[in-house]
This record gives structure tokens, sequence and C-alpha cells, in this order.
């Protein structure tokens, strides 16, 4: 069991062994934005990993090809930017991600 911990809005849930952000984020009660619903398609549920990248399970390569446009210094989002409807939380992560919602009380701040 690892934890999830959202920035700025400090969400924090559990996730279990090998389960992706979103999924664990879903369980805890969570919206989590998406339009392709977690078929690694839309890339709105995009991440910056803010600690601990290592974490997460090494991306696809559908997944490295598919953020390759949204990482990097000049107008991305820094180095570590994943999928979170396909990274696999193996232990604590912090990541980077507006418009995580409560699914019982509205918007997460
Ligand atoms: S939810 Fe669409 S790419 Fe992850």
């Amino acid at each position: 069991m690892a934890t999830v911990t959202v920035q700025p809005s400090g969400v924090r849930f559990s996730a279990d062994d090998g389960q992706t952000i979103m999924a664990a984020a879903e369980t805890a009660g969570y919206r989590w934005p998406t339009i392709c619903g977690g078929n690694g398609e839309c890339l709105v549920c995009h991440v910056e990993v803010l600690e601990h990248p290592e974490c997460l399970a090494p991306p696809s390569d559908t997944e490295a090809k598919a953020v390759q446009g949204l990482s990097g210094d000049h107008g991305g989002r820094g180095d570590h930017v994943r999928l979170a409807c396909q990274a696999a939380v193996n232990g604590d992560v912090v990541v980077r991600k507006r418009g995580v919602r409560n699914r019982r009380k509205g918007p997460a701040t």
C-alpha cells in the first residue's frame, strides 16, 4: 500500500501495489480529469511527478511517446510527466495535478 499526494490541493489517497494513480483516486472517491476514460488516448489525465518518480512503474512505449510533447523545460511540465491512467504505483509519490475533485464534496480547493 502506498500513498499518492496531489499538489497543490493536498489531496491524499492510498494505492494498492500496481494500481494506477487514476484508479486509486477513483477508488478513494475522487474524480480524475479524463476524456478517454483511462485508455491512454486523451492525455488529459497527465501529471508532473514532483517526488519519487522511481516509485512508479516504467512507462510503456506507448505512454512514453504520448507524453513526449508534454515534458521538458521549454514550455513543458518538467522531466517526469506521466499519464495517471497508465502509471502504476509501487511506492509513495507526490504529483502535481489540478482538477482532482472529491465526488462527494465537489472541488478539492
Ligand atoms: S485518461 Fe485519457 S490518457 Fe489517461
